[in-house]
């Protein structure tokens, strides 16, 4: 209904408008008055044991996998393997002598990652479920379970859920990295960090109309559109490119800007959308060249770049945040880029055609 709308036209809007909140409560939830990460102590204890993180998910979750497995090495110096659930099953890679299972779960339904935690219960590892639905299935059969806390999560195509689970793995990524006496881990100001996150959100939010310009000005026709990043860009394109996908039916494709090389580039014709997200400084030169690159091909080329390697033409800037923890950022632009996309095609945005909030099928 209207009412549990909040007066906003798409529960999507909402929950993307949502997502600053989303990571004050996490901070609050999971913070101590010391600014210290505070989790389950057995839980922290069994990950320390383990060599190996094992992250399963499926659609966007396996997204936020993505986006957090360099969190992981590099705050805990935990080897992290990031897996879609539906081919882990079957093609089952060769597991370490102390494998720990982390599942990612909006719903906690999902059969496909669900078939998994079966196996793994099987063969008697360990395993954690972050997920927003507490009492879901996935809750329920795993070891441990941090929960989102994000409140209902609606729309099919998932936001507030995506932040708040790189977020949530942050702060257990940093709770182990200390345990473990890794310097990156502690001498990273994560609380204040995530504060500064859901400040820099909520001014994204704010400027919505500028997304809704950029859908107007470069999506509205288009049958097709690519996402460009490289390092902790790319995994975010990936994301990006499947909320465009899902709710405006566009045809996007999410691409490591070097392998624009080694064949996309001969997508590129005149009038295609390049979106282009920049934050990562050890790779901003060269997803620069590669803008050069399909812009000379004729294509229309929107950047969203963070301000330490923004340049004056940029179309959305947002102020520095910590590099490892840009994707939390950078992703709400994109997130409002589909929507509008979504809006202006006239469709149905929180029902796109053919898909479900949760799939219980394998
Ligand atoms: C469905 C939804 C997606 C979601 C995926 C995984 O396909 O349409 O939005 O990302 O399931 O869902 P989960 O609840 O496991 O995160």
């Amino acid at each position: 209904s209207d009412t549990e709308k909040g007066g906003y036209p798409f529960y999507m809007l909402k929950e993307i408008d949502e997502q600053p909140a989303v990571m004050r409560r996490l901070v609050q939830t999971y913070f101590d008055e010391n600014g210290q990460p505070q989790l389950d102590k057995d839980l922290l204890a069994k990950l320390n044991e383990a060599d190996r993180l094992y992250i399963l998910a499926a659609g966007t979750s396996y997204h936020a996998g993505l986006v957090a497995q360099p969190i992981f090495e590099k705050l805990a110096q935990i080897p992290t393997e990031v897996h879609l659930a539906s081919e882990f099953g079957y093609n089952t890679p060769m597991l370490s002598e102390k494998p720990f299972f982390l599942f990612l779960s909006q719903s906690g339904e999902t059969a496909d990652s669900r078939q998994v935690l079966v196996k793994v219960n099987e063969w008697g590892y360990p395993s954690l479920t972050i997920t927003n639905s507490q009492g879901s299935t996935l809750s329920r059969e795993a070891d441990y379970t941090l929960l989102l806390n994000a409140g209902p999560e609606i729309a099919v195509a998932s936001t507030k859920a995506y932040t708040s689970q790189i977020a949530l793995q942050a702060i257990l990524a940093q709770a182990l990295g200390q345990k473990r006496g890794v310097a990156a881990a502690e001498s990273l100001p994560l609380k204040g960090q995530l504060g500064t996150i859901a400040n820099t959100m909520q001014s994204i939010v704010d400027e919505k109309q500028e997304m809704d310009d950029l859908a107007k000005k470069h999506l509205a026709t288009t049958r097709n559109a690519f996402y460009i990043g490289r390092g902790y860009d790319y995994a975010v394109s990936l994301e990006a490119a499947l909320k465009l996908k899902e709710i405006s039916y566009v045809q996007a494709e999410g691409f490591a800007g070097a392998e624009l090389k080694h064949g996309t580039i001969s997508l590129i014709e005149d009038g295609v959308p390049v979106l282009a997200i920049i934050t990562d400084e050890r790779v901003a030169s060269h997803t620069r060249g590669n803008i050069q690159e399909v812009r000379a091909r004729g294509a229309q080329v929107i950047t969203i770049a963070m301000e330490s390697v923004a340049e004056a033409d940029d179309d959305i800037v947002f102020p520095d945040v910590e590099p490892l923890l840009s994707p939390l950022v950078s992703v709400v632009s994109t997130q409002l880029i589909a929507y509008y996309t979504s809006l202006n095609r006239g469709y149905d945005v929180d029902k796109p055609r053919n898909l479900a909030k949760a799939v219980t099928v394998e």
